[in-house]
Order: structure tokens, then sequence, then C-alpha cells
């Protein structure tokens, strides 16, 4: 007998080019059977009116653990994660102290054993100490179960460094995450710019971006590494990276919910909420970020969930911490900038949060193959729902979509064949 059967939903599994509705079947934390199922479950699922969809993956996110677990935990983020709709998350390493070496990488793992509610992969540091000087044990970091390093919350600024990193790399055959900032040019609170000198902020240049990128693709060419750029902010980017792509080179992109949604603009009400890096650029921008993810330029969606503790976020501009979180709500803002503009398609969007991300991390997820993990996420398409940060699993509240009408709602998100959450 199976364990679950999950019926008559609009079965989507970009991986194999499905999209039809039939039933999937789960047994022993696997799938099954997707077809036509006359067998028999412990559990029935009526997924009439549902999407079907592989576990959604969110390759940025910010555990915060160790270190800062009044502001997340292992256990918090993959609790946001399951009611986000995601089944994996990555952990990001600028954790205190930072994820530098193999037992970083194990103490993430074994939290996420003991209590996490997600699958959560940690990702190691490219240097150690994030001090962007020597590079990390990343051999052992591997061995120990990281899927990609990044010393994301600021670039490498060493071109000596960041040269024998993406070498390591190549050899090792896992992918180096660039947060492309050029630490000369990294030091401000919002997008440069008029807007900038207006509210009295210190700016962050786009060049900054840029500069990094452009550098990092010319070492790329000379290495086997695959190269991933993280939180894409300007249309810069995307036409580099477009660039890049067209020459062979193994380059894959993220965007995040705010690249898409936001504009410099928002920072003019002086929240804190929208001081993030990379910050909040231009409309064009916006418009370049969001055509980028339509072409497949940019691959993947990835949230760069960020929690910050109340008092600091409370703190006026310049002195708050960078950073917003998204996690549960990342599936209708995804829909907003996609779906609604008319760019992506449901198998298009759903491609970007599960093949696209599984290739990256070299796991066998992001897919309702028979024979995978049966990680899937249940999708109500047309469910209408306003965003309460008060609701959130997450122990932090650092969102600016408080209050913003979504559509589209993860209904259930199973994990290797388990219900880890249920939209009450
Ligand atoms: O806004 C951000 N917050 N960007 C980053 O790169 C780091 C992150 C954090 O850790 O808070």
């Amino acid at each position: 007998m199976n364990d679950i059967i999950i019926r008559n939903g609009r079965v989507i599994d970009p991986a194999g080019g499905r999209d039809e509705v039939c039933d999937v079947t789960v047994a022993d934390g696997f799938i099954a059977s997707v077809g036509k199922s006359d067998g028999k479950a412990a559990e029935t699922i009526d997924a009439d009116g549902l999407i079907v969809s592989p576990g959604l993956i969110d390759i940025h996110v910010h555990c915060r653990e160790p270190g800062h677990e009044e502001e997340e935990t292992v256990a918090t983020a993959s609790a946001a994660a399951v009611a986000g709709g995601f089944t994996t998350i990555c952990a990001m390493p600028n954790t205190h102290p930072p994820t530098d070496d193999e037992t970083a990488v194990q103490y993430v793992l074994q939290r996420a054993a003991r209590a996490a509610k997600a699958r959560v992969l940690p990702v190691g540091c490219i240097t150690k100490g994030r001090r962007g000087e020597e590079l990390a044990e990343m051999a052992l970091m591997l061995e120990a179960g990281a899927v990609g390093f990044s010393d994301d919350g600021d670039g490498v600024g060493s071109t000596n460094v960041i040269y024998r990193a993406l070498q390591y790399a190549g050899v090792l055959g896992v992918p180096i995450m660039q947060h492309c900032q050029d630490p000369a040019l990294a030091g401000g609170d919002m997008n440069s710019g008029a807007s900038a000198v207006r509210l009295g902020l210190s700016g962050i240049a786009s060049s900054g971006e840029m500069i990094m990128l452009q550098r990092d693709l010319e070492l790329l060419k000379r290495t086997s590494a695959a190269y991933h750029v993280m939180h894409v902010s300007t249309g810069t980017s995307v036409e580099l990276i477009r660039r890049a792509r067209a020459e062979g080179l193994a380059v894959t992109a993220e965007a995040a919910p705010h690249h898409l949604l936001l504009t410099e603009a928002a920072c003019m009400t002086y929240d804190p909420n929208y001081k993030v890096n990379p910050p909040l650029r231009s409309a064009d921008d916006v418009e370049a970020v969001r055509r980028g993810v339509a072409d497949g330029i940019i691959d993947c969606l990835a949230t760069d969930h960020a929690p910050h503790a109340a008092e600091e976020k409370e703190l006026e501009f310049g002195l708050a911490p960078f950073g917003m979180i998204s996690l549960e709500c990342a599936l209708g803002l995804y829909v907003k900038a996609l779906i609604e503009t008319g760019l992506l398609d449901w198998p298009g969007l759903l491609a970007r949060m599960t093949v696209n991300p599984a290739r990256l991390i070299d796991r066998p997820l992001g897919t309702l193959a028979e024979g995978a993990p049966a990680d899937i996420t249940l999708i109500d398409p047309d469910k209408r729902w306003t965003v309460k940060v008060d609701d959130f699993a997450s122990l932090s509240r650092n969102c600016p979509y408080d209050g913003w009408e979504l559509q589209a709602r993860p209904v259930a998100t199973i994990v290797g064949g388990q219900v880890r959450y249920r939209l009450d």
C-alpha cells in the first residue's frame, strides 16, 4: 500500500516536461508513480484545482544559527520554509562563527537533522572567517555536506583569492556563489543616485556589482568552475550574464523577490525594512531583472531571506542592518512579478524554483520523477490572501510585504513523504 495518493491535481514537473491532470503516489518517502492510479493509500489528498509541484527549493536563506538564534534558527527558518512551500533551503554561511570549516558544516546539518521541517543544506564560506584573505577548507566542507561556497554579505574583493577559489571549485565540481559587490564601492545605505542625495543617505553604486561580476567572468574563462551570481540587482548584470552565457561560460544566476517588485523609491519612507544589500535599484533595473528571469538568463529564484531582530531594524535607516524576510510569501510575490505580468507561465516559474536550483546544488531533488525523494508542494493558484507577518513562523518580522494582497499560496508541503505543513 502507498503512503499517500494525491489525486486529480495539475501535476507540473518541469524536470520531466510534464503538465497534466493526474495522480501522484508516494511510498516509503519516494515518488512511487505519476499518472492514473487505482491503488490504495493510508492518506488520500484531493488536489482538484491545485497544482502539484516538485518541492520548492530556495538556495539563499539566512538561518542565523549559530550566533543569532534570537533572529532565526535552523528550526524556525525551516518552519517558515515549509509554510512558504519550500522543501529545501540552503543555509548561508555568514553565521557567528561563520560556516567556514567542516565542523561548522556538520553543526548546521546536525541542527537540521534534529529540528528542521525542511531539508537544510549548508553553503560554506569561500574564505576563512569571511575575511576575504585566505581560502577556507573547501574540500573538507564539501565532504561534510556543503553544496556550494559563498562569502555572502560581502563579495570576495581580492582577485587573487577569488581566482584560486574558482580554480579549486572547478576541480571539486561545486559552485562559487558570489555576492557581486566591489568592497571599495560597498559602503552606503541605498542605491546611489538622486534619491539617495535627496534623502541624505549614502549611496551604493551599481557599478560595484558590475565591476566584480565583470572581473569574475574574465577569471571564469580561465577555470572550469561553475559560477553563480547571487541576487542580481541591475540591468547591466543581466546583460553581462547574457553575454557570458552566449560565450559558453558556466554561469547561473538568481533574482530575489525584492529586486523583482520594489524600487529605490520605497526608501523614501526611511523604513529600514527596505534596506537591503544589494539595494533596491531603479524601475528600469526591476524591469530588466524581470526580463532576465523570463528569458532564463536568470535561471533561479531565491529569497535572500535575511531575518533581523526588531531592535536592530527599528534603528534609523543609516544604522539598521541590511535584509528583509520573505520565505513565507515568496511564491505569491513571484506570481505577482512574473505570472500576473504575463512574463512566465506556471511551468516556467516552477522550473526556476525546482529543477534549476536542484541542478545548481547537484542534488536529486526538484523533480517528481518516479524514485525521486517525495518532496512535493501543493499550491492553490487561485487563492487570494493577505500577508500577515504576525502569523509568520519566522522569528523575525522585518518584512516589507505586510498587508500585501497576493494570489497563489502553498496549501501543503511534503518532505520525504511526510506532510510537514498544511494550510488550515
Ligand atoms: O540584505 C542582505 N542581508 N544582504 C546580504 O547579502 C546579507 C543579508 C544578511 O545576512 O542580513
